[in-house]
């Protein structure tokens, strides 16, 4: 039989370690002929653009640069599938490409939105007699899948903000001023990437001082009373702010507005830490400035985290063996036994637990004044980013997967 492999949503650092673990366990597999990449996620078997990717993952060395590769190497999308009652159209485009390649397994690998795809396809092959499996790989920086106890991806991401963050808290007190730096964090509605900052508390830093989540009770006034009082205390004060804080009021008034919205009708985020600055600079009149960690905090692969990185291969690995056993519509995910010493195990769950839902920061890990998160969340964060990942340099650079063969070996 052959597989086939696809990359979906938003890219992480650990999503091709994930690529690497289904690609891995097939090819080990005595039962797995032809192992196909399908190019951005299901649009790839929508279209027939699928990738042979035995001919491009050859070498031991192909293998490690993979999973130190950030992005997706496949492409990606933010693709809906329609209601297959209304329009067979793609799902039939989509059944005669698994025919045409003979396609036993589908491994999707992606968030919330993606898993939405794994329930509609598995749902169709079965409705219409067809045999083949699909089965849900969970990533997302965002950490706000349902079910599983946490995303591979984020532990990497949130490695990369702790870190960035206590960087920024250097640079930002080395003047004798007052300031207030506001650091925005992605997340999309879910605060777990933003929180994560609290884990600098374990090494005694007491930045940031404040850390605002959409799942906390925040508005204007009481973010200035917040800074009012740390600004008392500190020189310069360092908030931690998530971009799905809703802003669009302030926004507004500030004449900043959002883009858009994707298929999935998630507004196109970014601004609220601009808008946070200027509001706090007309306050107070201090010197305020806001960084948007914005896509570094995804994609920075030299400070990713072993743990993550080796979850997520194991997690595609534990995918494949899912499907080659006959599940289907069904989502793997860890299931955390300890935090110290850190365990956890792979299970499965039918993916509709996990589509189009939002697992949200808990609440009973908001300070009661709402601007901070509790000593539980950093017990929760810490196990996530431990350990580095040794790369593979050249000329001092860190390297990556070359996708320029790709082209030749598309569709074979
Ligand atoms: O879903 C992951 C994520 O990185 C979110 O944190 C962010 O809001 C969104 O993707 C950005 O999406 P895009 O890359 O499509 O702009």
């Amino acid at each position: 039989m052959n597989i086939a492999i696809a990359q979906s949503g938003g890219p992480t650092c650990a999503i091709n370690a994930s690529l690497l673990g289904v690609f891995r366990a097939a090819y080990k597999s005595s039962e797995v002929d032809a192992i196909f990449g399908s190019i951005n996620g299901i649009e790839g078997m929508i279209g027939d653009n699928l990738i042979n990717l035995k001919s491009v993952i050859r070498t031991n060395e192909d293998m490690e640069l993979l999973r130190q590769t950030p992005s997706t190497v496949l492409g990606s999308c933010r693709y809906k599938l329609p209601d297959y009652e209304k329009d067979t159209e793609v799902y039939e485009k989509i059944a005669a490409c698994f025919e045409k390649h003979m396609i036993d397994s589908f491994v999707y690998i992606g968030g919330n939105d993606s898993m939405d795809t794994v329930v509609k396809l598995s749902a169709y092959f079965e409705k219409t007699g067809k045999p083949y499996r699909v089965i849900g790989v969970p990533k997302t920086i965002d950490n706000d899948l349902p079910i599983t106890d946490h995303t591979p991806g984020f532990g990497s991401a949130a490695k990369y903000v702790a870190t960035t963050v206590q960087e920024i808290i250097r640079d930002s007190s080395v003047y004798s001023i007052d300031s207030v730096t506001v650091i925005e964090i992605m997340g999309r509605h879910a605060g777990w990437l933003t929180a994560s900052a609290c884990v600098l508390r374990a090494i005694g830093q007491e930045a940031p001082h404040l850390i605002y989540l959409p799942e906390a009770d925040v508005n204007v006034p009481r973010i200035l009373d917040d800074i009012r009082r740390e600004r008392a205390k500190h020189q310069a004060v360092i908030v931690a702010v998530s971009e799905g804080i809703d802003v669009s009021s302030l926004a507004e008034s500030a004449g900043v507005t959002t883009a858009g919205v994707d298929a999935f009708g998630h507004k196109f985020q970014n601004g609220v830490g601009k808008v946070l600055e200027r509001i706090i600079a007309k306050e107070f009149g201090c010197k305020v400035r806001s960084i948007e960690l914005n896509v570094m905090q995804r994609c920075s692969s030299h400070l990713c985290s072993k743990t993550d990185i080796e979850e997520a291969e194991a997690i595609g690995a534990a995918g494949l063996r899912a499907a080659l056993s006959g599940h289907t519509g069904k989502m793997m995910y860890f299931r955390r036994i300890s935090d110290t010493p850190y365990e956890t195990v792979i299970e499965m769950t039918d993916a509709f637990q996990c589509a189009n839902l939002e697992k949200k920061f808990p609440k009973e890990w908001i300070t009661p004044s709402q601007n901070n998160v509790t000593d539980e969340a950093i017990r929760y964060f810490l196990p996530l980013i431990q350990g580095d990942v040794k790369l593979i340099t050249r000329c001092g650079l860190p390297m990556h997967f070359d996708r320029s063969s790709f082209e030749a070996f598309t569709n074979l």
